[in-house]
C-alpha cells in the first residue's frame, strides 16, 4: 500500500514515538515538591513567575517542552533557553524541530482534524522563523537536541510520568481535553503498562485533570495547558502543575492522591508587559499575531469547570476558584 504523504504540522515523525513501558524504569529524580511547567511558549514574564513560585517553597522545576515559540527575538531566545536549561527539561516538538533542519515535519505539532489548515500553516511559518533565530545559537541548539522526551519523578510515594505529549508520543494528542472527553478508553489503554500514578503533560494547549480507575489504583492525567498563555475565558494567567505534600493557597483546583496533592496553579505574569513584547516581535498580520493574539488578550473559549474531571470517590476535591 502506498504511504500517505505526510503534511507538515499534521503528522509526527516516527522518532517522536516511544512505548508506555519506558515509564516503568527507575526514577530519574526524587523531590518533595515539584512544579511541572509545560508550554511556556517563550514568555519571559511567565518564566520569572515560575522561578519565583518554585523558589518560594524550594521546589524542583521540570520544563516539559515548548518553552520556545514566540521568542523569535535573538536576545529573548538566548535568555529563555539559558535560564530553562539550568533546570530539568524535556524537549517538546518545538525544541525538537528548531534543533534540526527537517522541514517535512513543519512545527511537529501533529495537529488533529479539529485544528484548521490555516492555523497549521501559520504554525509552520512560526517554526520557520524561530528556527532561523536558533541557527545563531549552535551550542543551545545542540543542548535542545540532546534533551530527553520523557522523565520519571518520585514525589512522596507517587511515581510521576512526565512527557510533552502523551504516553506514546512526544506530540501525541491522547491526553488532550478533547480526546480525553471523546475517547477516554485510549488513555486508559496506555496507562495500563506504564506503572505511573500521575501523568503530567502539556502540548495540546488546553488544561485538563482527569482520573482513571486502573489495576494499579487511581491514576491521574494532568495537562497544564500553557504556562505562558491564558487557559480560561477572560483570564490573563498561565498554568503550571504542582505536586507536593501540602496544598497551595494559590491552587485553582486539584485533588489528593495518596499522601500528596496534585494541583493546577496559576502563573500570574505581567500581562501588559507580555502583550507589548509579543506585539513588538509578532506585529499585526504576522502568523503568531493572527493565531494567538486574541487568546493572549482574552483567553480561549474554555472554562475551569470543563478542565476538572475528577470522578473517583476517593478524590478529595479542592476548588478555590
Ligand atoms: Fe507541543
Amino acid at each position: 500500500m502506498p504511504r500517505r504523504r505526510a503534511i507538515p504540522g499534521r503528522s509526527c515523525p516516527p522518532h517522536y514515538g516511544y512505548s508506555p513501558a519506558v515509564f516503568t524504569r527507575p526514577v530519574d529524580l526524587r523531590t518533595r515538591s515539584l512544579f511541572i511547567v509545560g508550554g511556556l511558549y517563550g514568555n519571559p514574564f511567565a518564566l520569572e513567575t515560575v522561578l519565583a513560585l518554585a523558589r518560594r517553597e524550594n521546589a524542583t522545576l521540570v520544563f516539559n517542552g515548548d518553552f520556545n515559540w514566540f521568542d523569535a527575538d535573538s536576545v529573548e531566545f538566548q535568555t529563555i533557553n539559558e535560564t530553562v536549561l539550568k533546570h530539568a527539561a524535556l524537549r517538546g516538538n518545538v525544541e525538537t524541530e528548531i534543533a534540526g533542519e527537517d522541514e517535512g515535519a513543519g512545527c511537529g505539532c501533529g495537529y488533529p482534524e479539529w485544528v484548521g489548515d490555516a492555523e497549521v500553516e501559520r504554525s509552520n511559518r512560526i517554526l520557520e522563523r524561530l528556527r532561523e533565530t536558533a541557527r545563531g545559537f549552535l551550542g543551545l541548539r545542540a543542548r535542545l537536541h540532546d534533551l530527553p522526551m520523557h522523565l520519571v519523578a518520585q514525589v512522596g510515594g507517587l511515581r510521576i510520568g512526565i512527557a510533552h505529549g502523551d504516553a506514546e508520543s512526544l506530540a501525541g494528542w491522547q491526553f488532550s481535553q478533547e480526546t480525553l472527553r471523546e475517547h477516554p478508553e485510549r488513555a486508559q489503554a496506555s496507562l495500563a503498562g506504564a506503572g505511573i500514578d500521575v501523568f503530567a503533560c502539556t502540548h495540546t494547549c488546553l488544561p485538563v485533570m482527569q482520573d482513571f480507575a486502573t489495576p494499579r489504583g487511581r491514576v491521574l492525567i494532568v495537562n497544564n495547558g500553557a504556562a505562558g498563555m491564558p487557559n480560561f475565558r477572560n483570564t490573563h494567567f498561565g498554568l503550571a502543575t504542582r505536586i507536593a505534600s501540602r496544598p497551595s493557597t494559590d491552587a485553582l483546583y486539584g485533588t489528593r492522591l495518596g499522601e500528596m496533592v496534585v494541583e493546577a496553579v496559576p502563573v500570574r505574569y505581567d500581562q501588559e508587559a507580555w502583550l507589548a513584547r509579543f506585539d513588538r516581535v509578532w506585529p499585526a498580520d504576522s502568523p503568531a499575531n493572527l493565531s494567538y493574539r486574541k487568546r493572549i488578550a482574552c483567553g480561549p473559549a474554555y472554562d475551569i469547570e470543563q478542565a476538572l474531571r475528577i470522578g473517583a470517590p476517593t478524590g478529595a476535591l479542592t476548588r478555590a476558584a
